[in-house]
């Protein structure tokens, strides 16, 4: 296992009518005047962002609501977020919602605080250090944006999605009530299963010898999101599935299961062109992406993917060729995906595999390589790509 630092300090505020205690919280924190930041809607429609802005009014906390955020977080809104908070001495940010509002609330808040344009931060000019808080509500089980200090934020200029991570946008609160979660469509509960999935296999394919309580944390992450998933698709008001799923998703992305191991984030690096050429949800991205980067390169360690096989989707492992089993469980991800009604290829998810040199040339890789499990060049990415447009199960 490698040294590392675990850094967590978000209060989670889980479980029912929890979103009633946002006034008392924000209040503990410190914040005196909130921007309330949100999505395209569906807190509002649900009631949850009235019930929010009664708590902050019992606390006696002023407040300016900013509405609109869209999935793939836009640029655009983020400099309108900085401008409010600049104009009307705000202190405090309450992102309502998933990982595109809070990820937005994340870019206003180091943005405010900051002279030059906040975009700095998402090019690689600049390093965030100083943020106002952000703490969050949120509506999804997705992103882990809740209990990380990322944010990922796409330029409207080109189309252009680029992340940024500091701890100081670790969120200060997050309140999950596993309720919020009941009316999401279908279609979105499984991209942020996928999401969820993807963030913990990204950890789990790695180099690092004897991290044997990472694997298991991972493991045990995996096949809770196997068991829970095809649950709250059949009965979206489980409250009991739809909580586990919200707390894997927390504990997916917090980096407990990820500390002292090599990671990977090729996947996402690879779907984030994807998403952000085609702005099509992260996780439906994840799909077609992930199963076709783990057929690329399980060779580079197929016990590996073996023991995934074999540990999560309950694959026997044939010792005398491990590669078959390696094969069989990657084919399980990709079913399991399906069967939740996610895309597999480039087609069922909106893109097109004539655009596959544009994906690579924003990729951005050059001469170089993207360091990971496998590192991969230009010309990998490039294969990747050609098997997710054409991947059938
Ligand atoms: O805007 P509204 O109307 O709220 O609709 C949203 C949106 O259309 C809807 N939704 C959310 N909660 C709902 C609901 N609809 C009904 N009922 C509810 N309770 O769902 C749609 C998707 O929301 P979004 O916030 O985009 O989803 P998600 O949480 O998957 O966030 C995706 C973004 O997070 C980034 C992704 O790249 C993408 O931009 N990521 C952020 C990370 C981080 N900050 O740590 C890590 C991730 O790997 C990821 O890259
Ligand atoms: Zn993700």
């Amino acid at each position: 296992m490698e040294n590392f630092n675990f850094y967590s300090p978000t209060e989670f505020v889980f479980g029912k009518d929890r979103e009633n205690e946002c006034g008392k919280y924000v209040k503990q924190y410190g914040g005196t005047k909130v921007l309330l930041h949100f999505g395209g809607g569906s807190a509002v429609r649900s009631g949850l962002l009235d019930r929010i802005q009664n708590s902050l009014n019992e606390a006696g906390i002023p407040f300016v609501a900013l509405g609109g955020v869209k999935p793939n977080p836009r640029d655009t809104l983020v400099y309108e977020g900085i401008r409010i908070c600049r104009e009307q001495n705000i202190d405090f940010i309450l992102a309502v919602g998933g990982g595109s509002v809070i990820d937005s609330a994340k870019a206003i808040a180091a943005g405010t605080v900051y002279e030059g344009d906040f975009w700095d931060f998402y090019s690689g000019k600049a390093v965030v250090e100083k943020a106002l808080p952000v703490a969050t509500v949120l509506t999804i089980a997705a992103a882990g944006s809740e209990g990380s200090g990322d944010s990922v934020i796409t330029k409207e200029d080109g189309m252009l999605k680029r992340g940024t991570g500091s701890p100081a946008l670790r969120p200060r609160f997050s309140v999950l009530n596993p309720e919020l979660t009941m009316t999401l469509p279908a279609y979105q509960t499984a991209c942020g299963a996928t999401d969820i999935m993807a963030h913990v296999f990204e950890r789990y394919f790695t180099n690092t010898q004897e991290v044997e309580i990472t694997d298991r944390l991972c493991e045990a992450v995996l096949m809770t999101m196997l068991k829970e998933t095809p649950r709250v698709i059949a009965d979206p008001m489980h409250y009991e599935a739809r909580a586990n799923i919200m707390w894997a998703g927390t504990v997916a992305h917090t980096n407990i299961v990820g500390v002292g191991r090599q990671q990977d984030w090729n996947s996402h690096n690879l779907e984030h062109e994807l998403s952000g050429l085609y702005d099509i949800a992260h996780g439906a991205g994840l799909a077609v992406i992930m199963p076709s980067w783990m057929e690329y390169v399980y060779q580079h360690n197929p016990m590996r993917f073996a023991q995934m096989a074999t540990r999560v989707f309950g694959c026997q492992m044939n010792f005398e060729n491990p590669s078959d089993t390696a094969l069989e469980g990657i084919a399980c991800f990709r079913k399991f995906l399906h069967s939740i009604g996610m895309p597999i290829n480039f087609t069922e998810a909106g893109a097109k595999a004539e655009d596959i040199p544009v994906l690579v040339e924003k990729l951005g890789v050059g001469d170089g390589c993207l360091p990971g499990f496998m590192n991969l060049t230009a010309k990998d990415a490039e294969e990747i790509y050609k098997i997710a447009a054409n991947a059938v199960i």
